[in-house]
């Protein structure tokens, strides 16, 4: 069969391994400095080891390594499936893969050796910046390429999701990097003082919402649907939640820096828009969930359904309280507490893992020519730990974050503190101790994943097939 006429499915099989392989070892390393919270001196005070240089290599490897391949194996899948089309460049797309694979490995090198830009979720020092700039360049034309030459006219709503979230996030990268090199692996970035840390949560909020979001969203469009075997409940809906959430989540970005140097009308702009973010992220959640409606059965026999419906619901938890946290006088008892690491886990884990896990367990039997995964028990038990898991991890880090704000605000008659720090830090201790077991709960499904996956393609008669692109029922 010429090349033509099959889809490209050699770089999703790729990126999709890769998802999992990332997700365990991101997850391994926040395992582990859950553990440093509790046992500061359990590295032995190895540089490159130490929490401080570990947490950043966390939040990359599970924001960009894992979710970043999740986020291309399923918007690959998804473009070609609803394009009627094979990939735009077969070169260009395998260079996403490696160009991607070698981002991540400079950064499981550079970040444990502390070399950093310093600046939250853009760490990446310069060499690397470009790097991810080349890989996002050629993901953008493999991706919006595959748009151009579609055999049908419409563009289905999760292009939509999966385009802005390319575009958005090319935009963010690039400005937040811009930086004057001095060395090899240092740099000074363009922007000083409050304007680089409005240009850092500018750029920090909307890799939330178009990275960890609008991305995401647009892997729910396509696999739920598919997963229920039902249209989207409202496609209009779902018109109406593109264009509201892209509109408002630029404006968002202060509600990071509220009691800070920033002007207060800014602080003001960022708490009113983020308010404003919850209607259309409900209308999401709901659009999504009520896709099942007259299939709720089916939630009962399909444990893959059961994932992404869950991670819908986390979703409306995490979109529901951010909007709070944003509110001044909530954020004076949230902010620099493990209230805030809560809201990040039920986004990450509850959203982002979940719907991630959901999409590759859907999609993954179907690109090696088989109608299901190797064991529907493993996917039910891995469901029930990162339910659980979850759970498990963002009551903990609620309960410890509120009891900390409620603590450093208690005064004396005479004005004097009532707790110090450490006293604070002590009370913490045992709810650390909960979101590390949920943190081992949540990562034993990974490893379960692992097995499936491989279980599966054992089973596969042909590994490497090549699927025809079907022509479409209309053009
Ligand atoms: C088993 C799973 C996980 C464990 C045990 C874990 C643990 C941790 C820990 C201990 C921290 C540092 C908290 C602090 O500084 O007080 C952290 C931060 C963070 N994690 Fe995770 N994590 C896990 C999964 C994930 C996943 C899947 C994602 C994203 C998809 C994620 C995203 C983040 C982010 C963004 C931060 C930084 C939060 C902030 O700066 O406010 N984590 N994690
Ligand atoms: C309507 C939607 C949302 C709003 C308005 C919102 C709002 C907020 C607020 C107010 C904070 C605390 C800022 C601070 O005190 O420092 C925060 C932190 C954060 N949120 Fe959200 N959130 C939303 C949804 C989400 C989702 C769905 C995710 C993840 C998938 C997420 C990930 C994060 C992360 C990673 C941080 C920590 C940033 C840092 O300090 O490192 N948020 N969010």
């Amino acid at each position: 069969m010429s090349e033509a006429t099959t889809y490209n499915d050699k770089v999703i099989r790729q990126f999709a391994v890769m998802t999992v392989v990332w997700g365990l070892i991101g997850m391994l390393v926040g395992v582990l400095i859950a553990a440093q919270l509790i046992w500061p001196g359990m590295t032995l005070d190895i540089s490159w080891l130490s929490y401080g240089r570990l947490r950043p290599l966390h939040t990359n490897a599970v924001i960009f390594a894992f979710g970043g391949s999740a986020l291309f194996a399923t918007s690959y899948y998804c473009v070609q499936r609803t394009c009627h089309a094979r990939l735009f460049s077969d070169k260009l797309a395998s260079f996403t893969f490696w160009g991607w694979q070698a981002v991540i490995v400079g950064a499981v090198i550079t970040l444990p050796m502390g070399f950093t830009m310093g600046k939250e979720y853009a760490e990446l020092i310069w060499p690397l910046a470009i790097l991810v700039a080349l890989v996002w360049v050629a993901y953008a034309v493999v991706f919006f390429g595959t748009i151009v030459k579609r055999k049908v006219k419409h563009i289905y709503v999760a292009n939509w999701f999966f385009g802005a979230f390319i575009l958005t996030v090319a935009v963010l990268h690039i400005v937040n990097n811009l930086a004057v090199p001095t060395s090899l692996t240092h740099s000074y970035p363009i922007y000083a003082g409050t304007v680089d840390a409005m240009v850092q949560w500018w750029y920090g909020h909307n890799a939330v919402g178009f990275f960890l979001t609008a991305g995401f969203l647009g892997m729910m469009y396509y696999f739920v649907p598919k997963q229920a075997g039902r249209p989207i409940y409202s496609y209009r809906l779902s018109i109406v939640h593109f264009w509201s959430l892209i509109a408002i989540y630029m404006w968002a970005g202060p509600h990071h820096l509220q009691y800070t140097a920033l002007p207060d009308w800014v602080q003001t702009l960022g708490m009113i828009f983020s308010i404003m973010l919850l209607a259309p992220s409900w209308g999401g959640m709901i659009n999504g969930v009520m896709t099942l409606s007259g299939a709720w059965h089916k939630l009962r026999t399909d444990p893959i359904l059961r994932f992404m419906i869950v991670a819908l619901s986390f979703y409306g938890i995490a979109t529901f309280e951010g909007p709070m946290m944003s509110i001044r006088t909530v954020n004076a008892l949230s902010h620099y507490t493990d209230w805030t690491i809560g809201h990040v886990h039920a986004g990450a884990l509850g959203w982002v893992a979940m719907i991630s896990i959901g999409a590759i367990y859907s999609l993954w039997p179907r690109l090696l020519g088989l109608d299901k995964m190797y064991s529907t028990r493993l996917i039910e038990w891995h469901f029930w730990v990162s339910t659980i898991g979850t759970v498990l991890y963002i009551v903990a880090m609620w309960i410890a974050g509120v009891m900390q704000g409620l603590m450093w605000r208690t005064f004396n008659e005479d004005g004097t503190l009532t707790y110090t720090f450490a006293e604070v830090l002590q009370a913490t201790y045992p709810y650390y101790g909960l979101r590390l077991f949920g943190g081992i709960v949540f990562t034993s499904g990974m490893f379960m994943m692992l097995y499936n996956l491989y279980k599966t393609w054992q089973m596969a008669p042909e590994k490497q097939r090549e699927v025809p692109v079907p022509a479409p029922a209309h053009a």
